[in-house]
């Protein structure tokens, strides 16, 4: 072979090495989302209000919503879930619903006993995938609920009393797909000393200017909109909320109560996500911030 056959063979092979690396950026940006869908956050935080009745400062709630079991997120995964959010031992554990992709799929998530303890009680709603026909499902997603030693909590509330002082958790039907019922959960929770009101889709807390009375809670805890699911530079591509970006994510403040919207854990159609990484949640319910240490 002369020295011009193998310069064009090894010109060859450096423009095909060349051709592998250029392709290997555009794969990798092609795979992250996949990968980032995968993925669990634990945002664990003090959650401070002056309002908190003292009998309940340093209560630990945890929020999980928009799990979505099915094709896209396995039994493998619920299993983790479960570990990661009662290796918290937490006191309380708020469900914000949409279970499965379907109300049929809600039915086998909790037919799996996926297993959540916390030490006062686990709590549940359902979001607008739980409350797809037949209408029936209701019942017995509220019934497998039960079952599992959950609360299901739709246009419902317990109150929890500790020394005489009252924490009301509460939730309606789904904004979307269900019937809530806003005044009768007000009425449930009228004189308790505080309430966290867990409603699927954050597009409810808007209808608070036409409640007679005005916010009923002092925190809300929100899930549906999974951050966008993809969202650029705080913007969600496809916004599944009818105030677009309004309750995108994380922490917002509105007629004098505070909001939490979680990016939640699942998806929803595409296992994708971008900006907006998947979430659990554990609060520590205080009445004011701890102090700084010292050293
Ligand atoms: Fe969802």
């Amino acid at each position: 072979m002369g020295k011009k056959s193998k310069g064009k063979k090894r010109a060859r092979k450096t423009v095909l090495l060349g051709k592998l690396l250029a392709l290997l950026p555009a794969s990798c940006i092609l795979l992250y989302p996949l990968y980032l869908a995968a993925q669990l956050d634990s945002v664990e935080e003090d959650y401070v209000n002056p309002a908190l009745p003292g009998a309940f400062e340093g209560l630990r709630l945890a929020f999980v919503s928009d799990i979505h079991y099915g094709a896209l997120l396995g039994e493998d995964r619920v299993r983790a879930l479960v570990r990661r959010v009662n290796a918290w031992q937490p006191d309380v554990i708020l469900l914000g619903g949409d279970y499965g992709e379907d109300s049929d799929g809600a039915l086998a998530f909790w037919r799996l006993r996926p297993g959540f303890q916390a030490k006062i009680c686990v709590a549940a709603t359902v979001g607008n995938h739980d409350r797809t026909l037949p209408e029936s499902n209701l019942e017995k997603i509220k019934e497998a609920m039960r079952a599992n030693d959950v609360i299901p909590l739709v246009n419902d509330a317990i109150v929890l009393d500790r020394q005489g002082q009252t924490l009301a958790l509460t939730s309606t039907d789904d904004f979307y797909n269900g019937c809530p019922d806003l005044p009768r959960i007000a009425a449930l929770c009228a004189r308790a000393d505080f309430t966290v009101f867990f409603p699927h889709n954050p597009d409810i807390l808007a209808e608070m200017d036409d409640l007679p009375g005005g916010p009923f809670y002092q925190l809300a805890l929100c899930g549906h909109t999974h951050g966008g699911q993809v969202a650029l530079f705080g913007h969600a591509l496809h916004s599944s909320s009818q105030y677009g970006d309004r309750y995108l994510s994380g922490w917002y403040r509105e007629n004098g109560t505070d909001i939490l919207v979680s990016n939640g854990v699942g998806t929803s159609m595409l296992p994708v996500r971008l900006g907006a990484r998947p979430q659990i949640h554990l609060l520590t319910l205080r009445s004011r911030k701890a102090p700084l240490l010292r050293e």
